[in-house]
């Protein structure tokens, strides 16, 4: 059976005990699997016909057989071949995997249905969280359908219109702090820790983890079991990255890929403290006390999973890079004109790193690679409008029509 265990020093605590630090030293958890569990879990070949979706992969899951799933269809996002992309950037294989493309608009909803999930077999009434917006809309939607009250802290003002009225529709509480998404967070750890019996359910729960671990599961099987050199992925509070190369890691135990990508991590450059600890070689991070980014899901200066995305970083023979306001929103702006996709600013980081990285000559231009594109593009609606060219506001009449079009131009030069 599948337990929890410190990823430091190794304390290991039942895997239907609520907890979220460990009692020893106060580091956090992962879901460890028994010598060959998976390896048994892998005989079992229904899953393999089965379509992409979190689900598919319900074999490799901390859940129970007989538990009832609360699910609304995640996973199975698209993964684009970018070929303009590619061509734009001078690189000779591309992907996107299109995170958006989930039930509520992002990544986070693979998490959610194995949090929720686990949440509903351990039998709590109500979950919490702290969020920068998507987290807070795919708990609040997974709560709604489970059925449990939902509280969820969001920073004031500085969460995206689209995350919020999320949250607001599907009947969360929505408390709005006065501080950032790390007052925030601390907040909601002080506070679950004092009333046990509100479920926490930020991506230090590990079964958060093990939901988002399908993104590198997925995106295996995409490549025909195979991994890509480089997956590039945004990282703000460091659980996705974390997540990613525990799927990958796992199926490559299990002999199912053969090579392992290099995991890298891309920052905002005013939010960046593992960036800047890959960077500087160090063993820690140093917390940024006032994080700012345009890319607001990613605006978070002290990452609770910095360990484990340090780690898979530095395992996988990756890196981390940062980028800024910039350059994220160009690359945004890029993705949706070359190749239709239309993204948040945190999501089009990957983008912007990828670019970045191949000028640095970092990434080589025969590397396959995979971007993570995290969230929609209508999370974010207001950045969009700022930076496009305005709407052109006429009368309802044909003349005036083509005035703005640029026909009336093209008429009198062919009537030449
Ligand atoms: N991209 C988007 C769109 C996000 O919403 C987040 C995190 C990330 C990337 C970074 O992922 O935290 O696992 O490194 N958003 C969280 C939230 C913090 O509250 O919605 P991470």
């Amino acid at each position: 059976m599948a337990y929890q265990k410190c990823i430091k020093c190794g304390s290991e605590y039942g895997i239907d005990e609520i907890v979220y630090f460990c009692k020893k030293c106060e580091d956090i958890l992962e879901i460890k699997f028994e010598q060959g569990e998976l390896a048994e879990a892998l005989k079992d070949r229904k899953w393999r016909n089965t379509p992409l979706s979190v689900w598919r992969y319900r074999p490799f899951m901390p859940v129970s057989v007989t538990t009832k799933i609360v699910t609304l269809n995640e996973g199975g996002t698209g993964f684009h071949s970018c070929k303009n992309l590619a061509k734009h950037v001078g690189l000779r294989e591309l992907y996107v995997k299109n995170e958006g493309e989930n039930p509520t608009g992002s990544f986070k909803d693979r998490g959610m249905t194995v949090g929720v999930t686990k949440a509903v077999e351990l039998g709590v009434k109500s979950v919490i969280c702290a969020s920068t917006g998507n987290t807070s809309a795919s708990l609040a939607a997974y709560a709604a359908k489970a059925g449990l009250q939902c509280a969820v802290l969001i920073p004031s003002g500085k969460i995206a219109y689209g995350k919020l009225s999320q949250a607001m529709i599907y009947g969360a509480k929505v408390i709005q702090v006065r501080g950032n998404f790390d007052e925030s967070l601390d907040a909601v750890l002080k506070l679950s820790e004092k009333h046990r019996s509100i479920y926490l359910l930020n991506s230090i729960n590990p079964f958060r983890i093990e939901g988002q671990k399908s993104l590198g599961y997925e995106i295996c099987d995409q490549l025909n079991q195979e991994a890509p050199d480089r997956i590039i992925v945004p990282v703000g509070n460091a659980g996705n990255i974390s997540a990613i190369w525990k799927g990958f890691s796992e199926f490559n135990e299990l002999d199912l890929i053969k090579t392992l990508p290099k995991m890298t991590g891309i920052q905002a450059s005013g939010s960046a403290p593992i960036a800047h600890a890959i960077k500087n070689g160090s063993e820690t991070i140093v917390p940024v006390a006032a994080p700012e980014t345009v890319a607001t899901a990613i605006r978070i200066g002290a990452p609770v999973s910095w360990k484990k995305a340090l780690n898979a970083i530095r395992d996988s023979g990756g890196t981390a890079e940062t980028v800024t306001d910039d350059e994220i929103l160009n690359a945004q702006k890029l993705l949706a004109r070359v190749e239709g996709l239309f993204v948040e600013p945190a999501s089009a980081s990957s983008i912007a790193g990828l670019i970045k990285l191949v000028e640095n000559g970092v990434i080589d231009r025969d590397e396959r690679i995979v971007c993570v594109t995290t969230g929609h593009g209508l999370k974010d609606p207001d950045t969009a409008v700022k930076m496009s060219e305005k709407p052109v506001e006429v009368d309802a009449e044909i003349s005036a029509i083509e005035e703005a079009l640029g026909l009336k131009k093209q008429v009198a030069i062919m009537a030449r």
